[in-house]
Parts: C-alpha cells; structure tokens; sequence
C-alpha cells in the first residue's frame, strides 16, 4: 500500500470516528434516559398546526403534559384530541392566545401556573411570513415572530428562575443566517430570534435555566406552499415536520444549545455569514422568474 493510500485512510478514518462516535454516544444517552419527558409541562405556541401540532403529538408520544397556544381554537382541541389518542394520560390546557396581545400572554403563562404550578419548557414556535416586496411589507412579521417570544419568555422566566429550572426553546430558521429576497421582513425576525437566543443563552448561564435555538430548513407546512416550488427548483429540499419533531425532541434531552434540522441550516447558512457574495451570486444565478409572484401570494396572518 502506496504511503498516500495510508493517509487518506487515516484521514477517512478520523472523519468517520468524528461522525459516528458523538452519535453513538447520543444515541446512548437517549436510550439511557427514556422517561426524559414524563410529566413535564411544555407550552407550545403555534399549536394549532404545522410544527407546533407536531411538536404536541411528540411530547404527548413521551409522557409530557401540554399547554397549547393558538388563535383557532377549534383547530387545538383536533390537536388535543390526537395527542390523547397518542397517550390517554397526558393532561392537556388549551389557551387560545393571539401572541401579539401582552395581555392573553400573561393570561396564558397565569393559566399553564394555575393549573401545572409549573413550566418546564415553553417552545416560541408561532409565526407567519408574507412575501412581497419590502417597500409593501408590514411590521406584522416582527410583532409574531420576534417580539411575541421576547414578550412571552418575560414573562415566563421569573417562574424558572424561582424553581432554578426551565428551558426555552426558539423556533428560528435558516433564514436567520441567510436572508432572501421577496422576505426581507421574515429573515429579519429569525435573525432576531437567533440574537435572542444567543444574548439570553450567555447572560443565564449559571442559572440552570437553558435557552435553545432550533435552526430549521424549509419544512412542509402551510408556510410553504406557494414558494416550495421555487425552492425545490433552486435544490432546497422540503423536510417533514416529524423529522422536526424528533431532532428537537432529542436535541432538548441531549442538551444541546443549537438545533440545526437540515444542511441549509447547519452549512449553508454559515456560508451566509461567513461569505455573503456567494449567496448573492447563487440567488442571482438560480432564483426562478416566478419567485417574486409566489412569494407575493406566500401570506400568512
Ligand atoms: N415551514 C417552514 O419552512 C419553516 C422553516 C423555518 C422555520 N419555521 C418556523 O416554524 C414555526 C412554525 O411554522 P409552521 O411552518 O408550522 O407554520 P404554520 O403551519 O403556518 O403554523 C403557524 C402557527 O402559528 C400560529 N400563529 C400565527 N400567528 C399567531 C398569533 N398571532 N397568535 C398565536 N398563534 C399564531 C398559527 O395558529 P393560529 O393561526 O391558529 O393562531 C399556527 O399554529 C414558525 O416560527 C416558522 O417561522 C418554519
């Protein structure tokens, strides 16, 4: 064997240890610490479908109790339905809540206390996006996506700090590294979110309350429909929210501070940071004609 050959198969050796090694050992974790979630409260916002429904059924999967938020209150209780069909036992509050009223939020933290005593993990998972050209856009992607989390989390962490325990987990996004055009207002709330949780992460350290951001690709929800296509003609996979659902349910139990569901999210989107012409280059090569008038008609509120 050419000494060449043995480098490279030393070099092979190393990136494969480097890989499988730290899953084997989550892995192992995992399995050793199976009633991780039993009885624990977890607030999820944006309940009422897409992520957050998925989010429920999972934590209801695993033993936790819930409390749900949303606007569309018909749509929670379907949600709630599915979880106890999951798991008989799970005690489950519905709070219909618009997280842009400070008022339903405090109503909504009171209620999960009233009723719990407690918060284990609140999941700032509500959002919108609305496409379109900046000059049209609204600050309505702010007041959801980004102010209603720092609002809620307020009001939330005293009772974490009290009990010397809670975790706060945001929903961010790729787009929080790598901004695109036609949703200029989008990526600047998820670049607020991952500022949020990198600032919130540091300044609690020491005080066993932990804060988490979840970085996710583009995922098969209602806020994908109109702009998938685009994206899938420019090679960006759609994920599944189960495929959510679980890497955060494993990546809460592992600890971890970052949660990156995709390679948009885990590589990409440092290249956004790190080299921002290549991105420009790529949306200029490959964004398709019909971009701008799918992300006008890709509107939720
Ligand atoms: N899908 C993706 O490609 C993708 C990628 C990266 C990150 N994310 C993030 O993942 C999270 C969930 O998105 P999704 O894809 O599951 O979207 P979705 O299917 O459209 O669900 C959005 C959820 O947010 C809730 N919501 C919206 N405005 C609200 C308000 N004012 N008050 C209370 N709840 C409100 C909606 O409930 P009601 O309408 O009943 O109030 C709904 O439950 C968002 O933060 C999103 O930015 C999504």
């Amino acid at each position: 064997m050419s000494p060449t050959t043995i480098v490279l198969l030393i070099v092979l050796g190393i990136i494969a240890a480097a890989v499988i090694i730290p899953w084997l050992v989550n892995r192992i974790r995992l399995i050793a610490n199976p009633g991780f979630y039993q009885q624990k409260v977890i607030m999820i916002t944006g309940a009422s479908r897409g992520i957050g429904r998925e989010l429920a059924l999972s934590f209801a999967a695993h033993g936790a109790n819930l409390v749900l938020a949303a606007r569309s209150v018909d749509e929670l209780h379907a949600v709630a339905a599915e979880c106890r069909e999951k798991h008989p036992d799970t005690d489950i509050l519905i709070i219909p809540t618009d997280v842009t009223e400070k008022a339903q939020l405090q109503n909504l933290v009171d209620s999960a206390l009233k009723h719990f005593g407690q918060i284990d993990i609140l999941i700032n998972n509500a959002g919108i996006r609305q496409g379109g050209q900046f000059v049209e856009s609204t600050m309505k992607e702010l007041e959801v996506n980004l102010v209603a989390p720092l609002n809620l989390t307020q009001i939330a962490l005293p009772g974490m700090f009290e009990r010397h325990a809670g975790t706060i987990v945001n929903i961010a996004s790729a787009a929080g590294r790598l901004a695109e055009p036609h949703f200029v207002m989008y990526g600047v709330s998820k670049h607020g979110m991952i500022g949020f949780g990198d600032g919130l992460r540091r300044e609690l350290y020491g005080t066993r309350v932990r804060v988490i951001t979840v970085k996710l690709d583009f995922i098969n929800t209602d806020m994908v429909t109109e702009i998938g296509p685009s994206y899938r003609r420019m090679g960006m996979p759609m994920l599944s929210t189960k495929r959510v659902a679980r890497r955060v349910l494993s990546g809460i139990a592992l600890g971890k501070n970052y949660i990156n569901v995709g390679w948009l999210s885990s590589f990409a989107a440092q290249i956004g940071v790190i080299a921002p012409w290549v991105i420009d280059i790529y949306f200029r090569l490959f964004m398709p004609k019909e971009f701008a008038e799918a992300a006008k008609r890709q509107f939720s509120e």
